[in-house]
């Protein structure tokens, strides 16, 4: 009787799965503003020009920012000196099988959680082996914190060494530099490393792989695999990261 009401259980929650599906395409990149999270150098908009032209008129304006603003992508050059930079990663690396990993329940919202090996391993244990050139986006759940800052970054603070938010562990990321399909981790936080460390980017791009950072992934739902995830930096020459679109697509 009571392994038919674990079976009963077991069914339940795959149902519950497999209710989360894509009907189109998801936007998982943040508009660009001077909202926007930033290392160096913040979005900073130029004066919108609105000009006469011939029998018509046309708008032009400028921005500047930081590599490393907003939703962004770091390539691996930035923590690997012989690692792609942005306009040397391969288009087919940056059209991927995504997986999804929803932490935010363990993270419970603090910000000293660290994802550990065994959530990577539950995932494995739960949906099989993670598909090929794979883009792994974590959610700590702190994208439904973006619209007060100091939540989102743990502090009132631009400066970046003072944001605080739950991160990768070495461990995990060593975990992860071992998973020959994987291409990319995102992440829903300023950062795939704990604040004040750089050891999971140097690990991850030592693999030549990809980062993506500021990932909105504050959706509905996103299923565990099974869509496509596009992650389109501006392919700036010799780049150590790019704002980016990131959008998902079901298969
Ligand atoms: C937050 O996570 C850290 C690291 O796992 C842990 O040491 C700490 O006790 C946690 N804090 C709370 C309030 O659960
Ligand atoms: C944002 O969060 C901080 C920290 O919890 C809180 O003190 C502040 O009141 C919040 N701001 C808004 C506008 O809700
Ligand atoms: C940011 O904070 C760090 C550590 O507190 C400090 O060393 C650095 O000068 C600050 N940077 C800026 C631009 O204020
Ligand atoms: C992640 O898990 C949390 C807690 O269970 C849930 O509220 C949230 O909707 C999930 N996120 C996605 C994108 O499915």
């Amino acid at each position: 009787m009571a392994s038919r009401w674990l079976v009963l259980t077991l069914l339940a929650a795959v149902g519950k799965a497999d209710e989360c599906r894509l009907n189109g395409p998801l936007e998982l990149s943040r508009t660009l503003s001077t909202n926007s999270p930033y290392v160096t150098v913040p979005f900073t908009p130029g004066t919108l020009q609105d000009n006469p032209f011939k029998n018509t008129r046309y708008r032009i304006n400028d921005f500047c920012v930081g590599e490393h603003t907003g939703t962004h992508l770091d390539s691996p050059f930035h923590f690997s000196e012989n690692g792609w930079s942005t306009d040397q990663i391969p288009l087919n690396r940056l059209i991927a099988n995504g997986v999804f990993l929803n932490v935010t329940e363990q993270a419970a919202g603090n910000a000293s959680f660290r994802l550990q090996p065994s959530h990577i391993d539950a995932w494995v244990e739960r949906h099989g082996p993670f598909p090929d050139n794979a883009v792994l986006l974590v959610s700590f759940g702190w994208a439904q914190r973006f619209a007060n800052r100091t939540l989102y970054l743990g502090t009132a603070s631009t400066n970046f060494t003072e944001f605080r938010q739950p991160g990768i562990s070495v461990e995990a990321a060593r975990r992860l530099a071992n998973i020959d399909q994987l291409v990319g981790v995102g992440v829903d936080t300023a950062s795939v490393d704990a604040p004040g460390s750089g050891d999971v980017h140097v690990i991850l791009a030592a693999k030549n792989m990809y980062n993506l950072e500021h990932v909105d992934l504050d959706q509905p739902c996103l299923p565990a695999k099974g869509f496509k995830v596009f992650s389109m930096p501006v392919k700036v020459q010799g780049g150590t990261g790019a704002p980016a679109r990131v959008i998902v697509v079901p298969h």
